[in-house]
């Protein structure tokens, strides 16, 4: 379809892969204007869209006719179009009655272009709300007039205010079937003020409308003199966005990749953040804390006197200092903070609960760093606000948890600067985002807590003792034989004359990890404690042995991660469940099997096999005694 031939234009997302060129190209003076709709499937929300859609005459004659039809042969409107059909494209949907993902839809009028992210009301789908949130300049929350404030009206507004979203529309609907009552108007606007000051909200536009009338979306009500203020296209039009607010603070880039054609130009390319820049300008590369001048700002169409924020440009620096992807280059005399450890809220995405201690991907701006989330502070039910205590996030939960990155990251808080202060949290295994974050501050600890240099260090540790330190990990179920194989490798190592620590699974959790149970989050921290002594112990220049189940593959990365390249040794105890099971040398498969014992490894609980052990001992072929022998020939070939 041919868009140019068209006007006013109207893109749905059937169109978007053909013509979006042309469309964005015809639009590009344009402000634009992202919003989002929240609302349930009964406040009317796509009818609202569609409306918007039709009034502003935005829909072509061909899918005009296609509606009518449609509306007659639904007939769920008594007769009335039902723009709902417009908007909900997809017959699953229409079936459900629910809209499941985020729909993005653009669209245009004379003064404005508009990116709307419909997303859903249903409580489980939070992730798509927050997915749709995060760039959004303005939030529409529905309210049916019939129903007044509900739970989820309270809950969609909870998060729109912790994504940091200022413009706040209070869309009251369906205004007809309240006889287009004031008094009803007004009353739902109190309730929900009270709502707001609660929330820390600062402001919101109460509007009246009906989506299926046309009431106050594109044109003032007749049925309504009683409102004075703006129809909601209107507002939309009218309303202040976000890169306008940006470009009012100072100036923030993050480097997204290092432009360096030939040996003569260095560019440092990225989409400006915050505040303005201009050739001459004083700028500091953070972490490192390097400073240079800009000596011209390079785009396509030519080199600029000036940019500001929310433009894509590439910096030159008068000086050749360090600047990579992930950097952030900012003001010098105003420069962002730079912390390995922080409080931030999480919005939890996934199935799979939070595991504190975890190692987790996070992804700010554009740098990428491993990071770890502790137990969280406290969990929010965001229907009534309660702060909950709580040792994980679940789906959909939000939580204020601390968080530490593997190093120092150049950082915003969220409500000032949600490009440098909202990241996600992505699984390392299954690569699947768990989570959304918002920075509020870094600890103070992350700054006061410095490496002290130790003079004796562990290569004299280690040449003392004439060895070179090693922890050889075994891994495998319960009863795999691991602690009597670890044993015999223990006995050889110390004949031999080496110097030795084993770590066993049953004793270090006499002590140590006393605290600790066996649900995933406990053995994802008896792991974690576990990894960190024995790191101490290569340290101290010791070849230690650990025998622990440690059945997640994110857990043994972790301590593999923690060690020097080299010196982690993976052994896999590698017994079939029905072997070990039939060994059962301290009865609890049987106290598992009959029920008495919860989350067992094997049974209830998950062992996820090693993908890239060092060493596989099969225990059905090969005596403990063989199996010893080829660990420790292992050992000592490292070793020469
Ligand atoms: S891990 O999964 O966190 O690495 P760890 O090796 O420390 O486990 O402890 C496993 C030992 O605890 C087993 O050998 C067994 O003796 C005992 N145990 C008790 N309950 C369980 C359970 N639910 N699952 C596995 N092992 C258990």
């Amino acid at each position: 379809m041919n868009l140019e031939n068209k006007d006013p234009v109207y893109v749905t997302e059937a169109l978007i892969a053909e013509d979006i060129d042309a469309y964005l190209l015809k639009h590009q003076h344009k402000t634009m204007l992202r919003f989002i709709t929240c609302g349930s499937v009964d406040d009317g929300k796509s009818t609202l869209i569609g409306r918007l859609l039709y009034d502003s005459k935005m829909i072509f004659e061909d899918q005009l006719a296609s509606l009518e039809n449609d509306s007659r042969s639904v007939g769920t409107q008594g007769g009335e179009i039902d723009f709902a059909l417009l908007v909900d494209g997809l017959a699953a949907e229409r079936e459900q009655g629910i809209t499941i993902d985020v729909a993005y839809r653009f669209f245009a009028t004379d003064k404005r272009k508009f990116i709307v992210a419909d997303t859903p009301g249903h409580e489980q789908y939070t992730r798509n709300m927050v997915t749709g949130a995060s760039t959004a300049d303005l939030a529409v929350i529905l309210i049916d007039a019939r129903q007044g404030v509900l739970t989820q009206t309270r809950r969609h507004s909870y998060l729109v205010n912790l994504l940091g979203i200022k413009n706040v529309v209070l869309a009251v609907n369906k205004m007809d079937l309240v006889d287009y009552s004031a008094e009803r108007f007004y009353e739902i606007v109190s309730d929900y003020s009270h709502f707001a000051k609660q929330i820390g909200m600062d402001s919101f536009l109460p509007i009246p409308i009906s989506g299926l009338k046309g009431d106050n979306i594109v044109t003032k009500s007749a049925a309504m003199p009683w409102y004075q203020g703006p129809t909601l296209l209107g507002h939309l039009e009218e309303a202040p966005v976000n890169d306008a607010r940006m470009q009012e603070q100072p100036f923030r880039m993050a480097v997204q990749w290092v432009n360096r054609p030939n040996l003569d130009f260095r560019g440092f390319a990225g989409q400006i953040g915050a505040g303005q820049v201009a050739p001459g300008d004083a700028i500091r590369v953070l972490p490192s804390g390097k400073t240079t001048t800009v000596k011209s700002i390079v785009t396509f169409d030519g080199d600029l006197d000036q940019a500001v924020a929310g433009q894509s440009v590439t910096i030159t620096f008068a000086d050749e200092i360090d600047c990579s992807r992930g950097d952030v280059i900012a003001q010098t005399d105003a420069p962002c903070e730079v912390a390995d450890q922080f409080e931030a809220t999480l919005v939890w995405m996934a199935e799979q609960e939070m595991l504190p201690g975890r190692p987790y991907i996070l992804k700010i701006g554009t740098q990428t760093v491993t990071a770890t989330v502790t137990e969280p502070k406290y969990e929010v039910n965001v229907n009534t606000l309660e702060h909950l205590a709580s040792k994980t996030l679940g789906l959909n939960a939000i939580g204020v948890v601390n968080i530490s990155t593997d190093r120092p990251i150049p950082f915003e808080a969220y409500a000032t600067n949600p490009d440098l202060g909202g990241f996600i949290l992505i699984d390392r295994m299954s690569n699947a985002t768990v989570a959304a974050g918002m920075i509020h501050f870094a600890l103070r600890r992350s700054q006061n807590v410095h490496w002290q240099a130790l003079d004796v260090d562990r290569e004299a540790h280690a040449s003392l003792k004439n060895q070179k330190p090693a922890v050889v990990w075994f891994t495998g179920l319960s009863g795999s034989g691991k602690s009597t194989i670890a044993n015999i490798v223990e006995k050889k190592l110390h004949a031999l004359g080496k110097h030795t620590f084993l770590l066993d699974g049953d004793n270090i959790r006499h002590g140590l990890n006393r605290d600790l149970g066996f649900t995933d989050a406990d053995r994802v921290e008896n792991i974690r404690r576990v990894g960190e002594v024995a790191k101490l112990m290569t340290d101290a220049g010791l070849i230690v042995l650990t025998a622990f189940i440690s059945p997640f593959r994110s857990e043994r990365q972790m301590v593999r991660d923690l060690m020097a390249p080299g010196e982690f040794v993976e052994v896999f105890v590698d017994t079939p469940l029905a072997v070990a099971e039939s060994r059962d040398v301290k009865g609890l498969y049987k106290k598992a099997r009959s029920g008495q014992l919860k989350n067992f490894t094997g049974i209830d609980s998950p062992y996820e096999l090693p993908e890239n052990a060092e060493i596989t001992v099969n225990t059905v072929d090969l005596t403990p005694e063989d199996a010893a022998e080829r660990i420790v020939q292992h050992v000592l070939t490292r070793m020469s």
